[in-house]
């Protein structure tokens, strides 16, 4: 690994200014590169992105009004009654729940990134990129539903069987391995499990009740080691396992945390954690309602100069990966629990990317990308019964998505080598290898 080739690259993509920084941390950095320490460099930089929230300077000024989430009026918290649809993701649950998407839990694409960036700062690129991702695999290309399978209301032309929401979206967007949710085929269901968020709640609390970047890491690292345990088919999947597993780690405290004057670029403290999951009661003693996601009183988001874009969990997600890379391996278990194996990205791309080119720049948030046109034809073919305008609404999607990120051109993929997951050819039974 040569550092020196994506260090100031990945520094800049973040907005950092490198001069807004102690020297000690960049010479440090700089030593370990020059002396090739083993994990000294990522353990630098990964300091280094930590760092960002120590300096203040970097940071937007803190101000109340423009970053103040409603919860009155019209914004209410109502929870769901029994044909509201709520689902996988808690950052939609509780637009849905203070109605700033519709409550009854189908939205179209604007409504879906207009909420996101209302109330969470997540810039325009991402969520205009989840939503869509959502609407073609999940809903009828405009709209979707962001728990199980609506009812009759979007347009079934096109449509082979009813879409069935982000619920049933299994490996295909909802996946494995995730911070709280379950994963499917080892509890029978991806609902939240209260084991999940009070193991995570106790990693906060022994951090002085902040879940931080760092603690979600090492949170990560015990999740996946489960899965791999006790889930005989653990897929860590092309784009639910790379892209959104990653963000559904980051998002709990880039979108979560409370900002404020001290923290401007927030603190989650265990109350707050536990409004946005659904979840009531004394540490131990906690009881979780699926879909009663709640954005907690006088809480404030991200600043609108700072929203939450691409090349922020660009560089986020490899912040960690330099670490762990095993979040990087497409693979998962083959059929029984604990084996677990990771396909060479340079076998499964035909060489255009490797193990070591994965860890450069924006490579693998590129890769993880690039694997969604590619893996798409099989999935649609299971959805529509000509699949001409979701292929190419979606191959768009990813374009704007990856442009101007310098990704390595991909042109196909070798998807034999994904047949001995389970995870994979139960999503996929009629798929072509
Ligand atoms: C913009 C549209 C969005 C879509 C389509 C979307 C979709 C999803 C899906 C499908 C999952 C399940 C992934 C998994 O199995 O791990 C998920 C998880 C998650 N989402 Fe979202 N999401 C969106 C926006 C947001 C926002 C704005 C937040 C802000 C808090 C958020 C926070 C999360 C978190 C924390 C998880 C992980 C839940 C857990 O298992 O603990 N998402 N999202
Ligand atoms: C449930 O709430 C929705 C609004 O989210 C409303 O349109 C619907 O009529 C309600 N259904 C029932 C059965 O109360
Ligand atoms: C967010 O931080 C502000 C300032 O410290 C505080 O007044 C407010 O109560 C906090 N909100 C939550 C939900 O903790
Ligand atoms: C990995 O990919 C890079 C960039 O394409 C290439 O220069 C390098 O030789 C490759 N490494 C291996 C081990 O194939
Ligand atoms: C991609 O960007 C172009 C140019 O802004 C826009 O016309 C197109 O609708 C976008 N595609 C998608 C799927 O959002």
């Amino acid at each position: 690994m040569r550092p020196s080739l994506f260090l100031p690259h990945l520094l800049s993509l973040a907005g950092y200014r490198v001069s807004a920084f102690p020297t000690n941390i960049l010479e440090t950095i700089l030593k370990q590169s020059r002396e090739n320490v083993h994990g000294g460099v990522s353990q630098a930089l990964s300091q280094l992105i930590f760092a960002k929230k120590q300096a203040p300077d970097t940071v937007a000024p803190f101000d109340a009004k423009k970053q103040y989430v409603s919860t009155q009026g019209k914004h209410a918290f109502v929870p769901p009654n029994n044909s509201d649809k709520r689902g996988p993701c808690p950052g939609l649950n509780a637009m849905a729940n203070h109605g700033y998407i519709p409550r009854n839990g189908i939205a179209t694409i604007h409504e879906i990134v207009s909420g996101s960036m209302d109330v969470f700062g997540m810039g325009a690129d991402l969520a205009t990129f989840l939503a869509i991702y959502g609407a073609v695999f999940d809903g009828d290309l405009t709209s979707f539903s962001i728990g199980g399978p609506p009812p009759s209301l979007l347009d079934l032309g096109n449509l082979l069987g009813g879409p069935q929401g982000l619920s049933g979206s299994h490996n295909k967007y909802e996946g494995d391995a995730s911070p709280v949710y379950g994963d499917l085929y080892q509890y029978g269901n991806n609902l939240p499990q209260v084991s999940q968020f009070t193991s995570l709640y106790e990693l906060g609390r022994a951090n002085g009740d902040s879940v931080d970047l760092g603690v979600l890491e090492k949170y990560r690292v015990q999740r996946f080691e489960q899965s791999v345990a006790n889930n005989p088919y653990f897929f860590y999947a092309p784009f639910s396992g790379i892209i959104v597993n990653t963000g559904a780690y980051i998002f709990i405290y880039r979108f979560m945390a409370n900002k404020s004057a001290e923290n401007p670029e927030g603190l989650l403290g265990g109350e707050t954690l536990k409004s946005f999951f659904a979840v009531t009661g004394d540490y131990p003693h906690f009881t979780v309602k699926p879909g009663h996601e709640r954005i907690p009183d006088n809480w404030y988001k991200r600043h609108p100069v700072d929203y939450y874009t691409i090349p922020y969990l660009t560089a986020d997600g490899l912040a960690v990966a330099l670490r762990y890379p095993q979040f990087l391996s497409v693979g998962g278990n083959t059929g029984t629990t604990n084996s677990f194996v990771g396909v060479d990205p340079a076998d499964l791309t035909n060489g255009v990317y490797n193990a070591t080119s994965l860890l450069k720049g924006n490579n693998a948030f590129c890769f993880g990308m690039q694997l969604v046109p590619q893996m798409a034809p099989d999935l649609l073919s299971g959805l529509y019964n000509d699949i001409t305008n979701a292929l190419s609404t979606l191959t768009s999607a990813v374009d704007n998505a990856t442009s101007g990120l310098g990704c390595p051109q991909l042109s196909g993929i070798n998807k034999k080598k994904l047949t001995k997951f389970p995870g994979y050819t139960k999503l996929n039974p009629n798929g072509i290898y």
